[in-house]
């Protein structure tokens, strides 16, 4: 991301002894909510509010029961570990991924624990475009169905593991992109760099169990579960 850019958009939040931006971060962008915070214990696993079973259609509850507390978990005590190694007490996981640099761990496992809030917190058994958004996304897109294509190539083509993401770039266009790993528009290597607002994870661990191999149709089917006025919410 732009660092001037970002700096001007953006006060600068004081947390104990680091001064760091906090960009499009506003509560109202972080799929975080309190779980944003440190607490004593460092970052947290959310819970998942519409619990295991809500999308028996989409995924089984077996793949999002193993997805949160076993995958999820995972970053999120990585993480843990990674920040108290590097000393890093920003309280915030967007400030923390939208750093200069990253070390392999807060990459990885940083980007784990945020893209996987994000991913929980934008699904719904039931969800649909306001017209608002709907006429944006046809502005950018040329229609919701170019839209969705699109969104469904980047998902469908990403090589091996990652996400495909729905982001606004730096200067608040819609865009599409997808990235390797758990690497996400916050992080500053990523050339489509930016706010992400809809992540689909596309590693083998999110949909194999019920699709095995058709990751095509793992796509279709999530994107029947989109909180769209989350996603929404999410621009800047
Ligand atoms: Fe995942």
């Amino acid at each position: 991301m732009n660092r001037k850019k970002f700096l001007k958009q953006s006060a600068m939040l004081t947390v104990g002894l680091a001064a760091v931006p906090s960009i499009a971060l506003s509560k109202k962008n972080s799929p975080l909510k309190n779980n944003s915070l440190f607490s004593s214990t460092g970052f947290s696993l959310p819970e998942i509010p519409y619990g295991y079973s809500a999308f028996p259609n989409v995924i089984d509850s077996k793949t999002m029961e193993i997805h949160h507390k076993k995958h999820h978990n995972g970053y999120t005590n990585k993480l843990n570990k990674a920040c108290a190694k590097e000393n890093i007490k920003t309280q915030r996981i967007e400030e923390i991924l939208s750093a200069k640099s990253l070390s392999s761990s807060i990459q990885n496992n940083g980007g784990g624990y945020y893209n996987h809030c994000l991913y929980w917190d934008i699904l719904t058994p039931g969800g649909s475009m306001s017209k608002e958004f709907d006429k944006k996304i046809t502005a950018s897109f040329g229609s919701k169905e170019s839209f969705l294509n699109e969104l469904t190539q980047a998902a469908k083509t990403r090589f091996g593991s990652g996400w495909a993401w729905l982001y606004q770039d730096n200067d608040k266009n819609l865009k599409i992109c997808s990235t390797a790993n758990q690497d996400n528009p916050l992080m500053q290597h990523v050339k489509t760099n930016g706010n992400p607002l809809l992540g689909i994870d596309v590693w083998e661990h999110a949909y194999y169990l019920k699709y095995q191999n058709k990751r095509g149709e793992y796509i279709q089917n999530i994107l029947k579960i989109i909180n769209w006025e989350k996603v929404e919410n999410r621009m800047i």
